[in-house]
């Protein structure tokens, strides 16, 4: 018995809108019919899903994510943040190493992928370290971890400190053909503080997170992509100058790519409502300007996907107020709707644009066979209702974490249904 997915809207890249009759069988996309044609697909013996009205679309991927497992289950663990994933129109994700054990040896990769493969709904794809412990010392054993199955190298959390570390990994993920991902961060620009530099620090007296702290690790690794070879991939992109020097290095075809997440792309430092840690991340919350830069960047390509960085955390560890609780907030439920909402709805951005940067485009970016819904790939579908406004209740996320600024927003393009590798894993 098969899946049929009836009278659904598709979208491209160009926003060119079909109606589609969409036929599931086992685990791959069997049919694509053009509901124009006339033709009423035989339904008979199948599952039929209506879709009138509703957006049908590549499941979501994103490429930057924090499950927490193993060793930080109070936040979250596969099972639920696979969940919570679900909810938010994701099937493929991919999930950041610093964990405790850190994912650097195979035995943590294979813990992973077994977890996912027996308590996760959704595919979940691991990176492993650029270093041992994430310490910035000795690298990985990258050749092993690749054959475990990791799609990349990251001490996201963290920035590389070493210039020599960080060519010395590019150099070796050049001859592996693996990408580098890189969290930005010159921890000696940063000491102490909890946001960036801007007018909310300075109204509370806080030492502010300088943009050159993301900006110089930047620049420092589109030269060392550019002697190395490697695909470098820039995490979390949050200031007007990293914008600048990725369409830079762009102009000069060197190898770099970038992601941005919603947080970074709605809200400024000016939006924080007081001392409340779950407007806390890190990279921060920038000046208004830099969010028309990020903005800016990811329209003209320079910026090339929209991920979460989906970081839970506990509500004790929250509760610690500005200055002690840790960075990151929870991405996976709000990001569809609230990209819709303030872009598509406002008629900034097409939604063929918006939905392209959340499947077949990271897809791309990462080599991986999903984010289209052409005839035999892996039935990876999200379907969403674009019509009914709802509230963010903290009651109804699904992640273990409640740790979001988006609690009472009235936000419109609420996934509805998300079927990963043919199954219904969220209705
Ligand atoms: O906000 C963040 N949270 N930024 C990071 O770099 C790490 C992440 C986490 O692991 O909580
Ligand atoms: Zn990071
Ligand atoms: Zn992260």
């Amino acid at each position: 018995m098969g899946i049929w997915i009836l009278n659904g809207l598709t979208v491209d890249v160009n926003n060119v809108q079909a109606k589609k009759h969409i036929l599931i069988e086992n685990d791959k996309i069997a049919q694509v019919v053009d509901a124009a044609s006339g033709s009423t697909p035989q339904t008979e013996g199948h599952e039929v899903i209506d879709a009138a009205g509703k957006l049908v679309t590549p499941g979501f991927i994103d490429m930057h994510v924090h499950l927490r497992e193993p060793g930080f289950e109070h936040k979250e663990n596969i099972a639920t943040g696979t969940r919570s994933a679900a909810r938010g129109g994701f099937t493929t994700i991919a999930c950041m190493p610093n964990t405790r054990p850190v994912i650097d040896t195979v035995d943590t990769v294979n813990y992973i992928l077994d977890k996912a493969a027996t308590e996760g709904v959704i595919r979940v794809i691991p990176y492993g370290t650029i270093t041992k412990n994430q310490l910035g010392r000795e690298l990985t054993d990258f050749a092993a971890l690749k054959e475990a199955g990791v799609i990349g190298y990251t001490d996201d959390g963290v920035g590389v400190q070493s210039a020599q570390m960080m060519k010395d990994a590019m150099a070796l993920a050049a001859s592996m053909d693996m990408p580098i991902i890189a969290h930005c961060e010159d921890d000696t620009l940063v000491v102490g503080a909890p946001v960036s530099e801007g007018s909310f620090a300075k109204k509370h007296g806080l030492k502010g997170i300088p943009n050159e702290s993301e900006a110089i690790h930047v620049g420092r690794d589109i030269l060392l992509s550019e002697a190395t070879g490697v695909h470098y991939h820039v995490c979390h992109v949050s200031t007007e100058q990293s914008v600048r020097l990725i369409r830079h290095a762009k102009q000069f075809g060197i190898k770099v790519t970038a992601e941005v997440c919603p947080h970074h792309l709605v809200l400024s430092d000016e939006d924080i409502p007081g001392l409340d840690a779950n407007w806390k991340m890190n990279p921060p919350l920038r000046t208004p300007r830099d969010v028309q830069a990020v903005i800016e960047g990811l329209e003209d390509g320079t910026i090339d996907i929209i991920v979460t960085d989906h970081a839970p955390h506990s509500e004790e560890e929250k509760a610690k107020g500005m200055m002690l609780a840790p960075f990151g907030i929870l991405g996976f439920e709000t990001a569809f709707s609230l990209l819709y909402t303030k872009f598509v709805l406002t008629g900034q951005w097409t939604l063929g644009f918006l939905v392209d940067r959340m499947t077949q485009k990271p897809a791309d970016v990462f080599g991986l066979p999903y984010g289209t819904l052409e005839v035999g790939r892996v039935a990876d579908i999200t379907i969403v209702d674009l019509e009914t406004e709802r509230e963010v209740l903290k009651d109804e996320i699904v992640s273990r974490s409640k740790n979001t600024p988006f609690i009472g927003w009235k936000l419109q393009g609420w996934p509805v249904v998300t079927i990963a590798s043919g199954k219904v894993v969220y209705s």
